[in-house]
C-alpha cells in the first residue's frame, strides 16, 4: 500500500481536536454497531486525529479475519480523511496470530495512520510519538505520545509500559526539548492500561463503601473518589492497572512535558484526577451492542488552542446522548434501516439505563452522602 506521511497539524483556526477511541473490542457480534455509531461521531466531530487505544480488533486465530476487521475499522477514518494512530492493549495480540510488531505493520500501511519516523524503531510495536505542527507549519507546537502498555507479565497480571519504551520516552522527550529552545514540548499521552498512580490519586478506606472499589492487587485496600482532587468523571469499576511499574509515571513528571495521560480498558469509568501536576484520565469503551452497559459506552473528545497550549478541554460523548428524535427521523428518512435500528437501540436502552442509575445516585447520596460521579 502507498506510503503517504499526513501533515498533523493545528488547522488553520488554531484548534486541534482529539477523538480518543478505545476498547472496541470488534468481533462478529458488535463490529456493524460499533462501526456504524464511530462513522456517526467521525461526520459529527471531524477530529484532527483518533487515537485508538487498544483491544480493538479480537486477534483471532485466522490472521486474515483480524485484518479484515481491521480493513473495515480503518476504512472509516480513510473515509472522512481522519488520521489515525493506533496502539495496543491486553487482547490485540492475546492469540499469537499476529505480533504486535505484525499489527503495527499492518495498521502503518494505511495511508491514514501516522508514519514512524523513528530510524530506531520503537521497542513494542505500539509506542511512538506524534509531533503536532503549527498551523503555519513552522514548528512543533505540541506532541502526542502513543505508549504501548503491554499486556500481561509473567504470573498473569495486566501490563505496563516497559522499561525500555520508559527510557525511549525519557531521551525522545530530551530531544524535543532540545528543538524547542530548552523548553518541554507539552504533550498528552494515550495507552492501554492505566498507570499504578491513578490510586495515589484516590481515596483510601479500610473498610468498603459505597462507590469503594477494591484495589486491584490488594483486596483488602478499597479506594473511592477524593473530592479534593477528583476533577470530574465517574468511578465505575476498579481500575486495573499492571502490576509492575517500570517508572513511566515518575519519568513523565521529571520531564515535564505531559499535562495527561488518558487510557481506557475500564470500560465503564470516565473519569479524570490529578496527581503530581498530570491528569489521570480514563475513557470509556467504545464498542456498541455486545454488553448491557454499551448505550452508555462512547467516546472522548479533547480540544487544543494553538494559543495556550498548557492546557486542553475534553467532554466524553455517549451513544446514548448522540441522537435526537429529529435525527433519528433524518436517518430513517435517508433510508438507513441498520441506523435507525442502532439509533434509536442505543437511545431507548439509554434512556432506562440513565433513569435506574440517576435514581440509584441520588437516593445513595441522600442516603449517605457519597458520589461517585463530580463534574468540572
Ligand atoms: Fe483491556
Amino acid at each position: 500500500m502507498l506510503q503517504q506521511e499526513k501533515t498533523i497539524k493545528f488547522d488553520n483556526n488554531g484548534q486541534f481536536r482529539i477523538m480518543h477511541i478505545t476498547d472496541t473490542h470488534m468481533e462478529d457480534d458488535n463490529i456493524d454497531a460499533s462501526l456504524w455509531l464511530i462513522e456517526e461521531a467521525c461526520k459529527r466531530e471531524c477530529p484532527n486525529i483518533a487515537i485508538v487505544t487498544g483491544d480493538n480488533v479480537l486477534n483471532f486465530d485466522e490472521p486474515s479475519k483480524t485484518k479484515r476487521y481491521i480493513d473495515r475499522l480503518m476504512e472509516v477514518f480513510r473515509k472522512y480523511g481522519i488520521a489515525a494512530a493506533v496502539t495496543f492493549g491486553n487482547h490485540d495480540s492475546e492469540t499469537g496470530a499476529l505480533s504486535r510488531e505484525e499489527l503495527m505493520l499492518y495498521y502503518s500501511s494505511f495511508d491514514c495512520h501516522v508514519k514512524n519516523s523513528e530510524e530506531k524503531k520503537p521497542f513494542s510495536g505500539g509506542t511512538y510519538n506524534v509531533p503536532v505542527l503549527s498551523s503555519d507549519e513552522k514548528s512543533i507546537k505540541f506532541n502526542l505520545w502513543v505508549f504501548d502498555s503491554g499486556d500481561y507479565d509473567k504470573e498473569g497480571h495486566y501490563g505496563c509500559m516497559s522499561k525500555e519504551d520508559v527510557l525511549w520516552y525519557m531521551k525522545k522527550s530530551d530531544e524535543l526539548k532540545n528543538n524547542n529552545g530548552g523548553h518541554a514540548v507539552y504533550s498528552l499521552a494515550f495507552q492501554h492500561i492505566i498507570v499504578p498512580e491513578v490510586y495515589d490519586a484516590l481515596k483510601l478506606t479500610k473498610k468498603r463503601k459505597l462507590y469503594s472499589f477494591s484495589h486491584m492487587y490488594n483486596k483488602n485496600d478499597y479506594y473511592m473518589f477524593d473530592p479534593d482532587v477528583t476533577n470530574y468523571g465517574t468511578l465505575n469499576e476498579t481500575p486495573c492497572c499492571g502490576y509492575e511499574n517500570f517508572g513511566q509515571f515518575d519519568a513523565m513528571v521529571e520531564k515535564g512535558d505531559v499535562l495527561a495521560v488518558f487510557s481506557g480498558h475500564d470500560h465503564t469509568n470516565a473519569f479524570g484526577v490529578r496527581h503530581k501536576g498530570i491528569d489521570i484520565v480514563n475513557s470509556l469503551s467504545t464498542r456498541s451492542q455486545s454488553d448491557r452497559f454499551s448505550s452508555q459506552y462512547g467516546y472522548r473528545i479533547i480540544e487544543l488552542d494553538e494559543n495556550d497550549i498548557s492546557e486542553y478541554t475534553t467532554r466524553v460523548e455517549r451513544w446514548y446522548n448522540m441522537f435526537t428524535l429529529s435525527d433519528i427521523k433524518a436517518i430513517k428518512r435517508s433510508g438507513d434501516k441498520y441506523g435507525v435500528k442502532i439509533a434509536s437501540g442505543v437511545k431507548f436502552r439509554g434512556l432506562i439505563q440513565r433513569f435506574m442509575t440517576k435514581v440509584g445516585r441520588v437516593f445513595c447520596h441522600i442516603v449517605t452522602g457519597r458520589k461517585n460521579t463530580y463534574k468540572h
